[in-house]
């Protein structure tokens, strides 16, 4: 894991807000993010389904689908605003400097050309190199996340491909470029335990011999625990705690991450204490102006109730170790 905090920031997201606006009413995805992410940090994003991790990836690339709009905040990369860029510029930032391994591997990819086309046309839209060069970075590429018969995959059309492979297929288009930041929104959900172990080794290869930053996100502790440096647990479209792993680890601060890591299963504790956190997620059309875990949180107190959520705050003396609760399990 890499201890060092001095490395330069790549990226910098600041109070970002994401929302959905339709006949329904207004769906608050995201509600005042921030992080920073330095060179040749992982930082995992962890959280369950619904609370607002793939629109943050997305908002990051500028892809939020229609009728999302990014409605406040800043996104810093390389020292300006990504907000502020054209289409244009952004079209030569993503995939180039940013790349993204999206959650659907089937909306992903093409469906009208081959594998090796699409890898092909998406590396000479960035990089000036011969045929042969090209096709051998694309076999590489392909080699590199447990695909060995990659010149058999290149010849395939996506539908021709198992889950799993157009996901691995992805994570090498994604890494083919050697972006200063890959964003990896649930890279190893098809995959066997193995090939997941193999794609994870991969990116911290990445990490450690380019200097890569990732932004890895998951749904799995386990998968946070292997291979992140920092980790910020989303709930309700904002981050609740954020810290080194070892830190969340060893002393979860919000009764939200206390409870997911009382779901891991462990080799100290009997079978029978794993168990789903009671309550329902909320509901991001109606989000309570409080702290969206309120309901279900043990640990919640008048305090909580009559004020608004509270801000993700790094206390005294702590070293980037931040809580955004009024009762948290154990003082930061
Ligand atoms: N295209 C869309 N139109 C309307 N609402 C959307 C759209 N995409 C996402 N949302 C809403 O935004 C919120 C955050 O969704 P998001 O996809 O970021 O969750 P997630 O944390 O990635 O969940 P999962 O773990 O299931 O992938 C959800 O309430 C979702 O319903
Ligand atoms: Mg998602």
């Amino acid at each position: 894991m890499t201890e060092a905090t001095n490395e330069p920031e790549v990226l910098r997201l600041n109070d970002v807000y994401v929302q959905f606006v339709n006949k329904v009413g207004t769906t608050k995805a995201v509600n005042g993010v921030s992080f920073t992410l330095r060179r040749g940090h992982i930082l995992g994003v962890v959280g369950e389904s619904g609370s607002g991790k793939s629109v943050t990836a997305l908002s990051i690339m500028r892809l939020v689908p229609f009728p999302g709009q990014i409605s406040r905040g800043a996104i810093h990369f390389d020292g300006t605003d990504l907000l502020q860029k054209s289409d244009d510029q952004m079209r030569r930032i993503r995939g180039n400097r940013i790349s993204l391994v999206p959650q659907d591997p089937v909306t992903g990819l093409n469906p009208t050309v081959t594998i090796g086309q699409q890898l092909i046309e998406g590396i000479t839209a960035h990089m000036k190199l011969g045929k042969k060069e090209v096709r051998d970075l694309c076999l590489a590429a392909l080699r590199r996340v447990g695909l060995p018969d990659a010149e058999n995959i290149m010849a395939r059309y996506a539908f021709q491909l198992s889950g799993g492979q157009a996901q691995r297929v992805l994570i090498a288009m994604a890494m083919a470029l050697n972006p200063a930041v890959l964003i990896a929104d649930e890279p190893t959900s098809a995959l066997d335990s193995t090939v997941q172990a193999q794609i994870l080794g991969e990116i911290r290869r990445l990490r450690d011999t380019l200097g890569t930053s990732v932004v890895l996100i998951t749904h799995d502790m386990g998968v946070i625990a292997q291979t992140a440096d920092e980790v910020a647990v989303m709930y309700g479209g904002t981050i609740v705690e954020y810290g080194s792993v070892r830190d969340v680890f060893r002393r979860p601060t919000h009764p939200y991450t206390y409870a997911l890591l009382q779901t891991l299963p462990r080799l100290d504790r009997p079978v029978q204490h794993l168990q789903a956190i009671p309550g329902m997620p909320p509901d991001m059309v109606n989000l309570p102006e409080q702290c969206a875990f309120l309901p279900r949180c043990p640990k919640a107190r008048n305090e909580c109730r009559l004020q608004f959520r509270p801000p993700l705050a790094i206390a005294d003396g702590e070293d980037q170790h931040a809580v955004a609760c009024y009762n948290p399990m154990i003082q930061v």
